[in-house]
């Protein structure tokens, strides 16, 4: 897709903020520092429109971007950040499973693992929440640069075998791997809706 335009549209900390004109959107899941914010840029080519960070949970806020003003791409806080406190890791929660559940013009939901990593618990449940919810979704399994391509193989047959009902596609934001194939996906699911 030839990005015309890529625009921050606004933070939403509330649901009320969310935006409301009914164009489809794309959602970006995964655990803190897994490398959402910087799909986003490097799908966009655009260097710092999502904010990245060495600093895990940075993003707190539901974060939404205009793109060549037909649909909307949400940055999502990451989950599963040990630091934080039970308070917040259950806000995550609570969060995301409004906005998933309630947001009716979800196109696509993304979902971020680590491809160094097998996935963890919670990435399972959520993959397991978005299978049982119908949620049309996608893996992506970024850092795939840091890595051999044998590893690489290796831990994503792994992830198939835990995360059941799933595309897993292979991705490093460093080199741009992956990136035509993640961005069929997201241009059939905009066909869909
Ligand atoms: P939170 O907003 O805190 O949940 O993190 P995030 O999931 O948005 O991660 P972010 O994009 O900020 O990336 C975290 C770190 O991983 C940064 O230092 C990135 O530069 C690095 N990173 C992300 N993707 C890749 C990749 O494909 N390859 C390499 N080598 N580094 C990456
Ligand atoms: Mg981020």
């Amino acid at each position: 897709m030839k990005i015309t335009s890529a625009e921050f549209v606004k933070s939403a900390f509330e649901k009320s903020h969310w935006t409301a004109d009914g164009r489809p959107e794309i959602a970006f899941l995964g655990r803190s520092n897994v490398g959402k914010s910087s799909l986003i840029n490097s799908l966009l080519l655009r260097k710092g429109l999502a904010r990245t960070s060495n600093t895990p949970g940075r993003t707190q806020s539901i974060n939404f971007f205009l793109i060549n003003e037909k649909f909307y791409f949400t940055d999502l806080p990451g989950y599963g950040y040990a630091k934080v406190s039970k308070t917040m890791r259950s806000d995550w929660g609570k969060m995301a499973e409004e906005y998933l559940s309630e947001r009716n013009d979800l196109a696509l939901c993304i979902q971020l693992i680590d491809s160094r990593h097998k996935p963890t618990a919670l990435d399972i449940q959520l993959n397991e929440w978005l299978v049982f919810n119908n949620k049309p979704h996608l893996i992506v399994a970024t850092k795939a640069d840091k890595i051999s391509n044998n590893e690489l193989r290796n831990s994503l047959a792994e992830a198939g075998k835990l995360l059941a009902d799933a595309k897993i596609i292979a991705y490093s934001a460093q080199i741009g791997r992956g990136r035509e194939a993640v961005w069929a996906e997201i241009n059939a699911s905009i066909n869909k809706s």
